[in-house]
Parts: structure tokens; sequence; C-alpha cells
């Protein structure tokens, strides 16, 4: 089951108090970091409400106040796992997007808005025990899949992660790229999972529209078995293999029948079964 989250602009819930120099923000975080992968792409981190508790995988509504003074809020994947001290999250630049026009210039210090009230089917209790893991992504579809690969809970359940993002070019790569690989050398996970933890978090990289090492459409790699042949791992069966997807409309729907002709099932949280997913934005195109 995928969520519709209404892309809205909300109205404000607190209004600024004249006697103040600043007006107050409502669930206001300060920015503590901020990295731009390319001119489409970001991360940024935050830091965290006290009080704020989440699974790895969830999504919430960030954003900043408009020119009128109502909040512009959008859905977003928290792209750290759920022990991490601050927040990070994986963002594209729309050009004239009404919210990341103005978030992709955030800076250290500055403050956005971040609603405390995660949700999301891309958690792992809405799986069946399974020995595979796998993550599906394309563009920043890949943000839920930064909180898991980092979640130790994601190695307790399962023998093997695999990785799969696809986006169109390879700088739209390097973000998923250096945290796979930075993970898979992490002397603490190496000392959890023992000196194999490489073999255990797989990553499968590919490009479409530009040459690279590997090449392909997840959906193709999937029904080629190229990526079964290249990671020399059996083909997906519903007793084995569990999945989470997301990606664009089009690229869910397309990978949910590849998942259903393997014999998975989709599950949610209130049902789990063999695959969940989840949209990694609403609408047809820039
Ligand atoms: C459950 C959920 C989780 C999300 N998590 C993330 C996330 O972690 N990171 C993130 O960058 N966005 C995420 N999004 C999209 C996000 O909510 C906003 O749409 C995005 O930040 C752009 O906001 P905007 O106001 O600038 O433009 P919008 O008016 O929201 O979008 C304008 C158009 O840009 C395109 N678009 C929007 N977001 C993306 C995207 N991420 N990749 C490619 N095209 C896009 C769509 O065609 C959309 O119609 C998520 C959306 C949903 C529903
Ligand atoms: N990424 C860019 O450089 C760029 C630049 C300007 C504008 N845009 C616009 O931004 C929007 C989002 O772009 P995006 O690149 O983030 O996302 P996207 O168009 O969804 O493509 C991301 C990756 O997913 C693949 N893909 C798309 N649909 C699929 C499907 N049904 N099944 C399997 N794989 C699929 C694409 O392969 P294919 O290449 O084979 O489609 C591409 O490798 C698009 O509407 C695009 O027009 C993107």
């Amino acid at each position: 089951m995928s969520l519709d989250i209404p892309v809205t602009d909300a109205p404000a819930t607190q209004t600024p108090s004249p006697k103040r120099d600043k007006p107050t923000m409502p669930d206001a975080q300060t920015v503590t970091a901020v990295k731009h992968w390319n001119d489409r792409l970001f991360s940024f981190r935050v830091t965290r409400p006290a009080s704020l508790r989440f699974r790895s995988g969830e999504f919430v509504m960030i954003g900043l106040p408009g020119d009128n003074g109502k909040p512009i809020l959008r859905a977003y994947s928290i792209a750290s796992p759920n022990w991490d001290d601050e927040l990070e999250f994986y963002s594209i630049k729309v050009p004239d997007g009404p919210l990341t026009s103005k978030l992709q210039h955030i800076k250290e210090g500055d403050q956005i808005i971040l609603r405390p009230k995660p949700v999301g089917t891309l958690v792992l209790d809405a799986l069946l025990p399974g020995k595979r893991l796998w993550f599906l992504a394309t563009g920043t579809g890949l943000a839920p899949f930064a909180s898991l690969m980092r979640d130790p809970d994601s190695y307790e359940r399962f023998e093997q992660v695999i990785m799969m993002h696809t986006c169109r070019t390879a700088d739209e790569l390097n973000y998923g790229r250096e945290l796979v690989e930075k993970l898979r050398e992490d002397p603490l996970l190496a000392e959890m999972y023992g000196e194999d933890f490489h073999e255990r978090l797989l990553y499968y990289p590919t490009t479409t529209r530009e040459d690279s090492p590997r090449m392909g459409r997840i959906t193709d790699n999937l029904t080629s078995g190229k990526v079964f042949a290249d990671l020399g791992l059996p083909k997906i069966t519903a007793e084995d293999d569990r999945a989470m997807i997301c990606g664009s409309l089009a690229f869910n729907v397309d990978v949910k029948a590849v998942l259903e002709g393997f014999g998975l099932r989709e599950g949610a949280n209130s049902e789990p079964k063999e695959f969940v997913v989840e949209k990694a934005f609403v609408g047809d195109g820039i």
C-alpha cells in the first residue's frame, strides 16, 4: 500500500509576536550541516526534537515559512537511522518548486519547520521474516534506505541487505555510493557482524542515461536476471526474499509487477507480507 500525502500549504499554527525581533516558528529545528551533491540534489542535517521517536524508513513533514507567513510543508523521508542524535534529509532541488527553490539555500544555523509526527510503510515491521532484504530505489527514493541501511535491526532480521539504486546519471548516485561505501568498511559493524560484513550489505548502483560500470533500469536487471548473476545471488523467491520500493509512481507500479511475478505479495504495517511500497514524490514530472 502506498500513502497519498496531500501536497498542501498548511495554515500557520502560530502567528508571529509583534513584540519579538524575529517571528517564532512553530516546530523549529536548527540546520547543523548542508552538502550539495550537484545542481539537482543536496543533503542536510538538523537538530532532533528530544521527544521525536521514529522507525527507520518513516517520513515527516518539513518546511519553511512562505512569503505570506503560512508554512510550506512537504513530506520527507528521514535519511538518518533512529539511533542518530540528529536528523538527516536528502533532497531534490525542483526549479521553481514552492519549497525546494527556497530550501536549497539553507545554511548551517538556519531554522526549518519539522512536524514531529513520523509515518510510513517502509518499516521492517511491515515485512515477514526472510533471508534477504532488497531496497529498490530511484533518485531521492534512496532516502528511507539511507536510514534503514544504517539501522542494525536490518542486519539482525536479515542475512543480507541488497541496495539497488538507479539514476539517470552517475553523479546522482554519489550520496548513496558514499554512504554505502562507508558502511561496508565501518569497523563497528565489522565488530558487530564479523569481518565479512561487506558481504551482508550488497550495493548495485546503475545509470540509465550515462555510461557507467553498471547500466539499466532496476526492472530490467531483475527480470533479465542480470543482478542475480552479477551479485551471485539466487533469483528472488517469496520464501527467502523481502523488498521495499521507493521511486516515482511509474517505477513503483512496474517494480511491484515484477515482484508479484516472483510470487511476492504487498504488505502493510497492519498486515506484514513480502514487500512494501512508498512514493518518493507526488506528480508526473518537473
Ligand atoms: C512519502 C513521501 C516522501 C518524500 N520524501 C522525499 C525525500 O526524502 N526527498 C525529496 O527530495 N523529496 C521527497 N518527497 C517529495 C517532497 O515531498 C516534495 O515534493 C519535494 O521536496 C519538492 O517540493 P517542492 O515544493 O519544491 O515542489 P513540489 O510542488 O512538491 O513538486 C513539484 C514537482 O517536482 C517533482 N518532484 C518533487 N519531488 C521530487 C523528487 N524527490 N524527485 C524527483 N522529482 C520530484 C514532481 O514531479 C512534482 O510534481 C517525498 C514525497 C512523499 C510523498
Ligand atoms: N534526472 C535529471 O537529470 C533530470 C533533469 C531535468 C528534469 N528531470 C525531471 O525530473 C523528474 C524526476 O527525474 P528523476 O531522474 O529524479 O526521476 P525519473 O525520471 O523517475 O528517473 C530516475 C531513474 O528511474 C528510472 N525509471 C523511471 N521510470 C521507471 C520505471 N517505470 N521503471 C523502472 N525504472 C524507471 C529512470 O530510467 P530511464 O532513464 O530509463 O527513464 C532513471 O534511471 C522527471 O520528470 C524528469 O523529467 C530530471
